[in-house]
């Protein structure tokens, strides 16, 4: 069997920067206390109009396609992970390949929120490994700003969310125990509306009792009602607590489980990067597995979380900036919403 490996890589953020202080001018909030729960200083947000998920995904995707010494036409295969679509339906993978002028190869969505990325390169990763496709392009990317509360009820989770994209090409070396060694997928759906965004969903009838008239309402109410934009349901729903005390035992777990399978340790990852949720996340892992700070790389504090943008965002600033190196083994690991969590090992 064939192994894959990361060949290109390339990010986008929009130029849009709000620090902490530019959100008090929304909501009741101050930089002491974002920076304090979470570390982050600032986010982007994309512009309003003109620039969305399917765009930064396209800035992010030539970068990585460049880098990776390919055209547009060699691409042979599309991953497309997401939480914030241009469109309920299609999928931005097609609307990226349109906007590309790649030929007519396949196109997936994911949408596993945080761990989409991983997600969105285990299934790379199988399909280079078969032989099935030379070049995946796996994009990541995110226009949190579109939908979020910017109003005092909605900032425990709007200050913590931004915009941004990051993607790879995957293709097949020759090179024996290079590559992507292994990844490694976990859900559990016991706690799925502990993070969630329930509009428009198929589901809205479980909410009924929040629209008295329906059914004698127009046709299509239920898609998104006046009464859910007021008390808030319209927009993502986090039990915070929940979804940090989860993370905390399942990063760990999924770093160990990935470890394991290549008989290595701790000790043996040159860096370790986990999807930016909130520093403080970051740190209790790092402290976990016994990692020195400069094992670990954080950007949350420049970009907020950026869902499935952050671990490819992330992976290359930190080999723009020199701290990954030929032969290093470097760990992506993250946990987000459905829950769904995954880790990937990769010998650079
Ligand atoms: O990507 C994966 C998905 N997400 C995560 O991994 C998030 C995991 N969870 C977290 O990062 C943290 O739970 C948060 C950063 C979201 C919240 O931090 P927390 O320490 O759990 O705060 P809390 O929600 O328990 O709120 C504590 C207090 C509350 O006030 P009272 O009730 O104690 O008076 C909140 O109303 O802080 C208040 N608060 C805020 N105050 C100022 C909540 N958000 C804010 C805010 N600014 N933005």
């Amino acid at each position: 069997m064939l192994q894959s490996k990361i060949a290109g890589i390339g990010y986008y953020v929009p130029k849009n920067v709000y620090t902490n202080n530019d959100l008090t001018r929304f909501m009741d909030t101050s930089d002491e206390w974002i920076q304090e729960r979470t570390g982050i200083k600032e986010r982007r947000y994309a512009d309003r109009i003109g620039e969305t998920t399917t765009t930064m995904g396209v800035e992010a995707a030539k970068i990585a396609i460049e880098r990776a010494h390919i055209t547009n036409e060699e691409v042979d295969f599309i991953i497309f992970a997401t939480l914030s679509p241009d469109y309920y339906f299609p999928g931005c993978a097609v609307l990226l390949q349109r906007e590309m002028g790649m030929k007519e190869v396949g196109a997936l969505d994911i949408r596993n929120q945080c761990s989409g990325f991983i997600y969105a390169l285990s299934i790379a990763d199988q399909f280079v490994k078969t032989g099935m496709y030379k070049n995946v392009l796996v994009v990541g990317s995110e226009k949190h700003s579109f939908a979020l509360d910017f109003s005092t009820r909605g900032r425990a989770v709007s200050v913590i969310f931004g915009d941004g994209a990051g993607a790879v090409v995957v293709q097949p070396t020759a090179e024996d125990g290079k590559g992507i060694l292994s990844t490694h997928l976990h859900s559990d759906g016991a706690d799925a509306e502990k993070l969630a965004m329930y509009y428009p969903g198929a589901s809205s009838g479980i909410w009924l009792d929040k629209i008295p008239d329906w059914p004698d309402q127009e046709l299509g109410g239920l898609l998104m009602t006046k009464e859910m934009l007021e008390d808030g349901t319209a927009f993502p729903n986090m039990d915070g607590q929940a979804v940090f005390k989860k993370a905390v035992v399942k990063f760990p777990e999924v770093i160990h489980e990935a470890l394991a399978k290549n008989n290595l340790k701790t000790s043996d990852i040159s860096l370790l990067i986990p999807h930016q949720a909130n520093l403080r996340i970051s740190q209790f892992i790092q402290k976990t597995l016994g990692l020195r700070e400069d094992q670990v790389f954080n950007n949350i504090q420049k970009y907020g979380n950026t869902t499935a943008a952050s671990i490819p965002i992330a992976l290359c600033e930190a080999w723009e900036e020199g701290k990954i190196k030929e032969g290093d083994l470097v760990c992506l690991a993250a946990f987000g919403a459905g829950f769904t969590w995954g880790s990937a090992l990769i010998r650079w």
